[in-house]
């Protein structure tokens, strides 16, 4: 569903991409893990057809976004790390309009009403979205990227906002979705969240997959078969000293009192 090779991008000096390898097949979760600024967001990008990689392969769901960015989108359904949506529109209207850009029929308005009713989204449906919390409009971003049930979704990170009932809602509609043969590639630091849901896990550094496997395999990869995923992502990542000296120097002024 996914191929990329060797991606990079260059935005002017800055490197945002430095060689990220990712194959993702039919009916995996893919959990990106990685520190602020590692890349997750760009990555899903270029995957989304939203940007350009300066170099590199790349194949999503048959098609080189390069070439086919159309043909991509129709087959991507992507959350994106802050929703843009129309706030003037109350969702049964933004479902309604989404439905028509897209050239979907009726049944798929009907679904996105079905979600929204597994979201709870009930008494804000005829709502403008402007008014409405940063989680109910997180959840109609969501069911916007999803109700045509396209082959693979792109979610940057989706749990942002929701409270803990629709986290649970989201992780089944995801889990629906790779059991039916779709792909599903999200970013996160929820790292129990990655763990619980991924059938398998990349963490990205400095625009690079730095390693990737199942839970398992990452815990073989570390040498620690106890460690958590916090623990080794830490490792992996090369923050683990960092984090430690200054917890310790956090801790020493605290001690000071105030
Ligand atoms: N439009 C842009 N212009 C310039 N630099 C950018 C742009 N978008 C991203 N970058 C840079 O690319 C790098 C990767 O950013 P990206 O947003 O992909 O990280 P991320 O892994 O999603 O981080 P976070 O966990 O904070 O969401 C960062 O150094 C960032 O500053
Ligand atoms: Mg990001």
């Amino acid at each position: 569903m996914i191929d990329a090779v060797g991606l990079v991008k260059d935005y002017g000096d800055v490197r945002a991409l430095a060689g990220l390898d990712l194959r993702v097949a039919p009916g995996e979760i893919y959990g990106l893990l990685g520190p602020n600024g590692a890349g997750k967001t760009t990555t899903l990008r270029i995957l989304a057809a939203l940007d350009r990689p300066t170099s590199g392969r790349l194949m999503v769901a048959g098609f080189d976004p390069s070439d086919d960015a159309i043909e991509v989108k129709k087959r991507v359904g992507y959350v994106a790390e802050t929703a843009i949506l129309y706030e003037s529109l109350t969702p049964r209207e933004y479902f309604e309009f989404v439905a028509s850009t897209r050239r979907l029929d009726r049944g798929v308005v009907k679904r996105a009403s079905t979600l929204a009713d597994a979201f709870d989204l009930g008494s804000h449906y005829d709502v403008p979205i402007g008014a409405l919390s940063l989680g109910t409009k997180q959840k109609i971003a969501i069911i916007a990227a999803v109700m045509h049930s396209p082959p693979l979704l792109l979610l940057d990170e989706p749990l942002n906002g929701l409270d803990a009932k629709s986290g649970r809602i989201l992780k089944e509609v995801v889990s629906l979705h790779a059991r039916g043969g779709g792909g599903v590639v999200f970013s996160s630091h929820i790292m129990e969240v990655a763990e619980a849901m991924c059938t398998r896990i990349g963490i990205v550094n400095e625009g690079r997959v730095v390693a990737e496997g199942t839970m398992e395999e990452l815990r073989a990869l570390s040498g620690r078969r106890d460690s958590s995923l916090e623990e080794l992502f830490l490792k992996l990542t090369e923050e683990e000293g960092f984090v430690a000296e200054t917890i310790g120097r956090l801790r020493e002024d605290a001690s000071r009192g105030p």
